[in-house]
C-alpha cells in the first residue's frame, strides 16, 4: 500500500518519483508541418522512446503516459484506427528493448474494447516484463478517470457488500487501475492546454501540475529537465502552513474527527 496524500503527508523529492504525462498536441504538429494529423503520432512514438530513456537516467520510477482516452474514440474513425496500428505497431517494436532496459510495462484502460490481436500483444509484454524494477511505465489507453472510479466502485461494492455505506478512501484504492503505483508527484501536459481531460482524476488529487505550450512531438529531455526544476521550486503544503513545513513534520496535529461528522448529513 502507497502513501495516500490526504492522509498522510507524502516524502518531498527532488525528482518526482512519479511522473504522469498528457502527451498532447500531435495533430497541430502535423498541422504546423502541412502533414497529415497521424504523422504528429507517429513523431509523437519517438518522443515517448526518449522520455522513457531519460526518466531512467534521472531514477524516476513510475511513468504514466496518456495515450488513448475513452473520448478519442470520437475522432474520425481513420485516426482511430491508425492510432490502434501505431500501437500494434509500437508494442512490436519497443517491448524487447524496453524488457532489455529493465522496464516493466503496463496498460490501463477498458481494454474489453480493443482487438484480440492488440489485447494479446498488450498482454504478453506485461508478462515479460513483470519482474523488472528499474521503471514502471504505464500506458493508459482507452482509459477515464469516470471510468477507473466507477470500475473501483463496483469492484469493492461486490467484494464487501456488507460494508456498504461505510466504505473508505482506503478501501477503495486497491480497486483503482494504477493500485500498483504511488500517486504522481508531477504532471505534465504538453500543447498549451490546462486541463485534465479525465486522466487520473482520483490520483491527481494533490500532484503538482505543469503544463507547456510545446507540441508532444516537439518535447525533449531539456524540457522534461524544465519541469523537473519547477516541481524543485514548489512548495507542497499538503494543506498546512508555510510556516509548519520549516518548523518540520512534528507540528502537523492529527485530524480531529467531529462528532457526527461520519453520518450521513
Ligand atoms: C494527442 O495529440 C494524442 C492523442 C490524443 C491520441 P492530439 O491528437 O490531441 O493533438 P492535437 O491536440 O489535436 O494537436
Ligand atoms: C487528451 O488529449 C488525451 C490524450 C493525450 C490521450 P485530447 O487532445 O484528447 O484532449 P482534449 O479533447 O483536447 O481535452
Ligand atoms: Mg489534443
Amino acid at each position: 500500500m502507497f502513501a495516500s496524500a490526504t492522509h498522510s503527508i507524502p516524502e518531498q523529492r527532488s525528482v518526482p518519483r512519479h511522473l504522469a504525462i498528457i502527451m498532447d498536441g500531435n495533430g497541430r504538429w502535423a498541422k504546423q508541418r502541412f502533414l497529415p494529423r497521424v504523422a504528429g503520432h507517429k513523431q509523437g512514438v519517438e518522443t515517448v522512446r526518449q522520455v522513457v530513456k531519460a526518466c531512467i537516467e534521472r531514477g524516476i520510477e513510475y511513468l504514466t503516459l496518456f495515450a488513448f482516452s475513452s473520448e478519442n474514440w470520437r475522432r474520425p474513425p481513420e485516426e482511430v484506427s491508425f492510432l490502434m496500428n501505431l500501437f500494434v505497431t509500437a508494442l512490436e517494436r519497443e517491448v524487447g528493448r524496453l524488457h532489455s532496459n529493465g522496464v516493466r510495462l503496463r496498460v490501463v484502460g477498458d481494454l474489453a474494447a480493443f482487438e484480440p490481436r492488440l489485447i494479446d500483444l498488450i498482454r504478453r509484454g506485461e508478462n515479460l516484463t513483470a519482474e523488472n524494477k528499474k521503471l514502471t511505465l504505464t500506458v493508459a489507453a482507452n482509459y477515464g478517470g469516470r471510468w477507473d472510479l466507477m470500475q473501483a466502485f463496483n469492484g469493492l461494492a461486490l467484494a464487501y457488500p456488507e460494508k456498504a455505506g461505510n466504505y473508505t478512501e482506503a478501501d477503495l484504492e486497491p480497486f483503482l487501475s494504477m493500485s500498483y503505483a504511488p500517486e504522481p508527484d508531477l504532471f505534465i501536459r504538453t500543447g498549451g492546454e490546462q486541463r485534465i481531460s479525465n486522466f487520473l482524476l482520483w490520483q491527481l488529487a494533490y500532484c503538482e501540475l505543469y503544463f507547456t505550450q510545446k507540441f508532444w512531438p516537439d518535447f525533449d529531455e531539456a524540457m522534461l529537465e524544465e519541469a523537473i526544476d519547477s516541481f524543485r521550486m514548489r512548495e507542497r503544503r499538503f494543506g498546512r502552513t508555510s510556516e509548519q513545513l520549516t518548523a518540520g513534520p512534528g507540528a502537523v496535529r492529527p485530524a480531529p474527527t467531529f462528532a457526527g461528522s461520519s453520518g450521513n448529513a
